[in-house]
């Protein structure tokens, strides 16, 4: 199939390679020219402009920061909706608010196109291997069409509801997940006395009920930071989290109720930010936190 992605940041360039791996055509566009360059060196594509990918394609993927990104990259004379969109697919995961999901199906829709949202759980390595957790909003019969490409992307996919509810339940399991790596530096300062290896006691906590799936595959990464070795270059960093957290917190004022946890948890991480961690990893968390209480 010839798919498009347009924006090429950590997630999207990663759901573009999976996409070529399994043997779709890809046609792709960033905004900053640098990013192109690894895809085009595998057989990709590269549109001038969004506009210009939706006319080359027959379904188009983003995973944006925000919803800025999201008016920036659909939006103007030069963007996804000023290109060939009729009965175009276009399947939006970026992790927003769900209004921003709802605002842009309208536009779609009056394009006579199709959207599916589908924000996604797990980072760049599980991207690649097509192993994300898929949560998707929309219509039974949109979520039909879209779910052929969407099961080459996730090792699981949902259909929550219409289109925004797939935003509403992306920020509900990304709450405990940002809250956990302060709660697991917390921990860490109950018992960093006792000297013990950083790699056992992670694959200790991750053995027990005090840890979540994620420990397992990311524990390893805790310890090495923990221990300030690199624990290599950051998938989802701090400075995401608090952009989520942000979201969860706006989320929750527009039902017209507050997160008190989620919103002490965003000071941390706003902390951590001012204090350069921002592009670090958010399992670096833990390590975060510890520096803090090193004698
Ligand atoms: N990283 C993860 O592990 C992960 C996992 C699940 C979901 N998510 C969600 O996926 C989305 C993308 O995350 P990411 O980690 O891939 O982010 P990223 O690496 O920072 O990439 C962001 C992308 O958005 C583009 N963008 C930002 N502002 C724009 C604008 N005003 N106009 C046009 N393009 C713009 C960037 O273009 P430039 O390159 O030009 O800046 C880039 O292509 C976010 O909503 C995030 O919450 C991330």
């Amino acid at each position: 199939m010839r798919v498009g992605v347009a924006g090429l940041g950590r997630m999207g360039s990663a759901i573009a390679a999976r996409l070529m791996e399994v043997g779709h055509q890809i046609t792709a566009w960033n905004r900053s020219a640098d990013k192109v360059e690894p895809l085009a060196r595998t057989g990709a594509r590269i549109a001038a402009s969004p506009s210009e990918l939706v006319g080359q394609v027959e379904a188009v993927f983003t995973i944006l920061t925000d919803r800025a990104a999201i008016a920036g990259v659909y939006e103007g004379p030069a963007g996804l909706l000023a290109g060939n969109a009729k009965d175009k697919l276009f399947i939006e995961m970026s992790t927003v608010q769900p209004e921003t999901e709802v605002e842009l199906a309208k536009k779609i829709r009056a394009k006579g196109a199709t959207m599916v949202e589908c924000p996604v759980g797990g980072t760049v390595g599980p991207a690649l291997q097509g192993k994300l957790l898929g949560l998707a909003g929309g219509t039974r019969e949109d979520f039909s069409r879209a779910k052929p490409l969407l099961e080459q992307m996730c090792r699981r996919v949902d259909l929550v509801g219409p289109i925004g509810a797939g935003a509403s339940m992306k920020l509900a399991i990304n709450l405990p997940l940002g809250v956990f790596w302060q709660a697991l530096g917390e921990a860490y300062s109950l018992c960093r006395h006792l000297n013990l290896d950083p790699a056992w006691l992670m694959e200790l906590f991750a053995d027990t009920s005090g840890g979540p799936n994620v420990l397992k595959a990311r524990g390893g990464a805790v310890a090495l930071a923990l221990q300030s070795k690199d624990p290599g270059s950051a998938t989802f960093d701090c400075d995401s989290i608090r952009k989520d957290f942000r979201t969860m917190v706006a989320e929750a004022k527009a039902l017209g109720f507050g997160l008190p946890l989620a919103e002490k948890t965003l000071a941390i991480y706003d902390q951590a930010s001012q204090e350069g961690w921002g592009r670090k990893d958010c399992t670096e968390l833990p390590a975060f936190w510890s520096s803090h209480q090193a004698k």
